[in-house]
């Protein structure tokens, strides 16, 4: 499958009802408390009685750390032993939060499990003590702080070096206040899927303004996350277009380079402000400028993220 095909699937929840309804009521003999349970499915040790946390989670690359297909190709299929242990994690309780987490090398295809953020040796993580539910919820203050990412998230791509640089570190605005908000029914915070892959996600990373200039179309963007933009997965680019009827469209691509490709890595720094100029030819004609969004190389203009656009 094509990244391409595989970024629209991704999307979609698939089988998800049928499973869930499959497993809610997990198997009667197992009488392990919840937190024990690391090598059922998340479903099954934790979906049945957390529905909308599980469809969330369901939804996000977490879920699909294993099973992606550009984690798949880029590590051989997980032959690649050094890339195995994030992809599929044990809990990062258990190994600390200065190195990466230990390799669960069982139940894979649940890639970042419930257990593997949650897992404690006698509960689960949780914001309160209940003292009476039946997965053993314990207050780890730990949980919701930016260290509890560390582990995974730093290692590989130095997302708290960008991190630790930023406006939102210096306010102690944390990576859950991004990617994981309160929900608006008020009853806790979104698992979902809030990256590269949503688009109204996406949105929120930059503020921009343009004008026509004597000559010129000016662009000022601004970085608005707590990294770089485009942030950590390597395939996604922002592409910035202006296209002008009879002229040559102009264009800007920012990304990371690939390993090994001698290209600088132009991406928005951390609260970076950068200012762009199309110069115009002459004549009255008003140009269309674009700021597009691409979860996927060489995807199509057309079914790139709209981030922004203005005629001037
Ligand atoms: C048999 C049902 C059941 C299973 C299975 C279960 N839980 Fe729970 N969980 C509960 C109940 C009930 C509560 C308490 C909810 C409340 O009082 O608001 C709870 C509370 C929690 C909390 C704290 C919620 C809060 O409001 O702060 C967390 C975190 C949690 N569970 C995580 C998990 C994880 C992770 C798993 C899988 C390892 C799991 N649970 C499995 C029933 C379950
Ligand atoms: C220390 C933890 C860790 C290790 C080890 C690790 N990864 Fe990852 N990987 C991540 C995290 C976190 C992400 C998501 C954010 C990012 O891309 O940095 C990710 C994302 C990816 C993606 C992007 C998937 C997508 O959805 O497009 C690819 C490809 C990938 N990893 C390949 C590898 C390869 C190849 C190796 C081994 C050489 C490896 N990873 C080892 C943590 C890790
Ligand atoms: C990437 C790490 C991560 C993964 C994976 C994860 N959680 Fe959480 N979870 C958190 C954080 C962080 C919080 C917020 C804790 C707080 O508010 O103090 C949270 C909160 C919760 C809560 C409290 C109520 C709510 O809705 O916010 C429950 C219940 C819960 N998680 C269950 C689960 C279940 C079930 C899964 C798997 C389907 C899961 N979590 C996967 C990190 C994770
Ligand atoms: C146990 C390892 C682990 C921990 C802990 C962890 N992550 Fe991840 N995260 C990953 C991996 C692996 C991926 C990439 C999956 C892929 O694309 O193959 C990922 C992907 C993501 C993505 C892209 C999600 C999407 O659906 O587009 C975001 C955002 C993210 N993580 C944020 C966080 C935040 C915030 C925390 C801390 C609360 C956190 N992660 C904790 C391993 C982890
Ligand atoms: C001020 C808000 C903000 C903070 C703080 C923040 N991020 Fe982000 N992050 C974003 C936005 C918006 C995006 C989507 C645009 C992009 O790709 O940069 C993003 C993108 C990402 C991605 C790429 C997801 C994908 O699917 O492409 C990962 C992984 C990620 N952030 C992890 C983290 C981690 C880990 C932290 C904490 C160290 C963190 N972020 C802090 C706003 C934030």
């Amino acid at each position: 499958m094509s990244p391409l095909l595989h970024g629209r699937t991704a999307l979609c929840g698939g089988l998800l009802l049928s499973s869930l309804a499959a497993f809610q009521d997990s198997s009667p003999e197992d009488t392990r408390p919840p937190h024990e349970r690391i090598d059922l499915p998340s479903i099954a040790a934790c979906g049945g009685c957390h529905e909308k946390v599980f469809r969330e989670w369901a939804e996000s690359l977490h879920s699909r750390a294993w099973t992606n297909e550009n984690a798949r190709v880029a590590t051989r299929d997980f032959q690649k032993k050094s890339c195995r242990p994030c992809h599929s994690p044990r809990s990062v309780f258990e190994t600390g939060f200065d190195r990466a987490p230990a390799y669960r090398d069982f139940n894979q295809r649940d890639g970042v499990h419930c257990l593997s953020c949650h897992g404690l040796d006698d509960g689960v993580a949780a914001a309160r003590t209940i003292p009476d539910a039946p997965c053993r919820p314990r207050r780890e203050p730990r949980l919701i702080q930016a260290e509890h990412c560390y582990p995974c998230h730093e290692p590989t791509h130095g997302a708290f070096a960008e991190y630790r640089t930023s406006d939102a570190f210096a306010l102690g605005v944390r990576c859950v206040d991004c990617h994981m908000q309160p929900r608006p029914e008020g009853d806790g915070r979104s698992h979902g899927s809030h990256g590269g892959l949503n688009p109204d996600f996406v949105r929120r990373a930059i503020a921009w303004e343009a004008e026509r200039t004597d000559g010129a179309i000016e662009l000022r963007v601004r970085n608005r996350t707590g990294h770089r933009f485009p942030g950590e997965i390597p395939s996604r680019a922002f592409l910035i277009r202006m296209d002008l009827p009879g002229h040559e469209t102009q264009s800007v691509l920012l990304r990371k380079p690939f390993r090994g490709e001698k290209r600088e890595d132009n991406r928005l720094r951390p609260d970076e402000e950068r200012t762009f100029q199309f110069p115009l030819p002459r004549g009255g004609e008003s140009a269309r400028l674009r700021l597009l969004f691409q979860p996927f190389p060489l995807l199509p203009v057309e079914e790139s993220f709209l981030l922004g656009e203005k005629t001037l």
